[in-house]
């Protein structure tokens, strides 16, 4: 089990770490899953975490028996209407909509010499980091549009180490979704969760809360 004087790096998750964009991609599926008559549940949202644009439509359309309704074309078109409705959000967000502890955490890993990279699925991640004026964190940021496969497949995770020029055992990778605590370890990543330590039972620590993730806890629990 990887120590904590063996971590050099850090692998970030976004939506729902550093800010609470989960809300808003939750939101805005969930104006398109009533449009479309698809009944929505927290289950339904809980499990689009983390998941990707296209495949998080797949999953709606799937919920509600509709996967073979679509064109191709016309779920592009969906998916567009989806995404335009959460950036209209993203473009009011400003620095205050970071998580709270979130900016200090970020500044203790800078102060400290730990290397930072981005593993969001997000294509809107770069849009994000600028309204929160935290692109300056995340010069290395993996691009979503060039991964073969999303989480829970560890593509990311890998790529976010790759970045860092480190070996996985060597980076703490921060999520709050179970995908990408499933692909976290399956990089060979320490896993650090944040939210309902039901829903990421399998990661290796859990908070309940971003407020609570310093690096003097995440010490205490990896000894
Ligand atoms: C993930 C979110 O970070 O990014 C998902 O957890 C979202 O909810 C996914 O679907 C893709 O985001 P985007 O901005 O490319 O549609
Ligand atoms: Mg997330």
């Amino acid at each position: 089990m990887t120590k904590f004087a063996d971590i050099k790096g850090f692998v970030f998750d976004l939506d729902g770490v550093i800010t609470d964009t989960s809300i808003l991609h939750g939101t805005a599926w969930h104006q398109l899953a009533d449009s479309l008559g698809v009944a929505w549940s927290k289950e339904l949202g809980d499990g689009l975490k983390g998941i990707s644009r296209m495949d998080s439509l797949e999953m709606i359309l799937k919920a509600g028996g509709k996967e073979n309704d679509y064109t191709q074309a016309e779920k592009e078109k969906l998916a567009a209407q989806k995404n335009t409705n959460y950036v209209a959000e993203v473009d009011k967000m400003t620095p205050a909509n970071i998580l709270p502890g979130m900016k200090a955490f970020l500044d203790s890993l800078r102060a400290k010499g730990y290397d930072l990279s981005l593993a969001s699925a997000s294509k809107n991640a770069p849009r994000v980091l600028g309204k929160l004026q935290l692109a300056d964190y995340f010069p290395k940021i993996v691009d979503p549009a060039t991964l073969t496969h999303g989480k829970p497949d560890p593509e990311i995770y890998t790529r976010g180490a790759e970045l860092l020029n480190l070996p996985p055992e060597q980076c703490i990778g921060v999520e709050d979704a179970a995908a990408g605590v499933a692909a976290i370890n399956a990089a060979g990543e320490v896993s650090l969760g944040i939210g309902d330590a039901k829903e990421l039972g399998a990661a290796d620590m859990v908070f309940s809360d971003t407020a609570e993730v310093t690096l003097e806890n995440i010490a205490k629990k990896l000894g």
